[in-house]
């Protein structure tokens, strides 16, 4: 497997390299050259195509709940490829999770990989009050997935020094209020997916726990452009993998 970072090996981020499928070729090719630094093994019990989910979605949910443990509680944002992750990781280590997500059949999967609690982000636009209540004054650490637009009900979710990771941003909005945070006492961590050591011992708990990626369709090399259709359009439950 390619690592998201090819230059950052170890110790804390050095700063933006050049990315394959931005500055550099991406994937979607017959041959590729990689210098080796940049890649690691597949961890063994798993195929191509669940290994192809995990350079980027499941090392920043993995740098994203590092730390998090038994008695903890976490809050992930929707179904997409890097909360589905969170969600699993936060189970292997014991922690409780509660999840939003917009979808009552998605509420159902989530359940069904162990979470305890849902809120639909639709019906509820201040899902935050909920979250709150749910877990006795707040989540300790909570998978920040839209950004901007929903900063405002992860600070109202978060327990007092509590912890939110800010993953992406697919929510558009701008109404952080700082006070609020502040009162808060929490910490607000960027991620950017992780470093070739990361991956390394992502992939080692993997192979200890068999744990399975959650892969929503598979489409073969000749079919990417429908992939990233369906990529788009949905409805999808965890990754979209293109086979080689
Ligand atoms: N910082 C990093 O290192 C890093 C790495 C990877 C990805 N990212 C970013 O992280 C974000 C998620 O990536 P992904 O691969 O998991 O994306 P994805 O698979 O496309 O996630 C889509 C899902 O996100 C949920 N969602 C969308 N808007 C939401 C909202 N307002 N509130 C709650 N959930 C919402 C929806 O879940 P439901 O359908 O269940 O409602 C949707 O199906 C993207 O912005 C991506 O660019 C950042």
């Amino acid at each position: 497997m390619g690592t998201f970072h090819p230059s950052w090996l170890y110790g804390p981020f050095p700063g933006w390299g050049e990315l394959r499928g931005t500055q550099r070729d991406g994937w979607l090719t017959d041959h590729v050259v990689l210098d080796q630094q940049s890649l690691v093994p597949v961890p063994d019990q798993l195929s191509f195509e669940e290994a192809a989910t995990l350079p980027c979605a499941a090392l920043t949910a993995w740098s994203a709940v590092a730390g998090v443990g038994p008695g903890d509680t976490l809050l992930v944002q929707g179904s997409g490829g890097v909360s589905v992750f969170a969600l699993q990781f936060a189970r292997l280590a014991g922690a409780r999770v509660v999840a939003t997500t917009s979808d009552d059949d998605k509420a159902e999967r989530l359940r069904a990989l162990g979470a305890a609690d849902i809120v639909n982000y639709k019906e509820t636009p201040r899902w935050g009050a909920q979250v709150r209540e749910l877990t006795n004054g707040g989540a300790r650490r909570v998978l920040e997935i839209g950004g901007a637009g929903t900063l405002p009900q992860s600070i109202e979710a978060v327990a007092y020094g509590g912890q939110i990771a800010l993953v992406g941003n697919l929510a558009s909005g701008n109404d952080m209020d700082v006070t609020h945070f502040f009162r808060r006492a929490a910490t607000l961590r960027s991620i950017s997916v992780g470093s070739r050591s990361d991956f390394e011992q992502m992939n080692e708990a993997l192979g200890r726990s068999r744990l399975r990626p959650v892969v929503d369709r598979v489409f073969p090399f000749n079919q990417a452009s429908e992939a990233f259709a369906h990529f788009e359009r949905g409805p999808r439950f965890g990754k979209v993998v293109i086979s080689h």
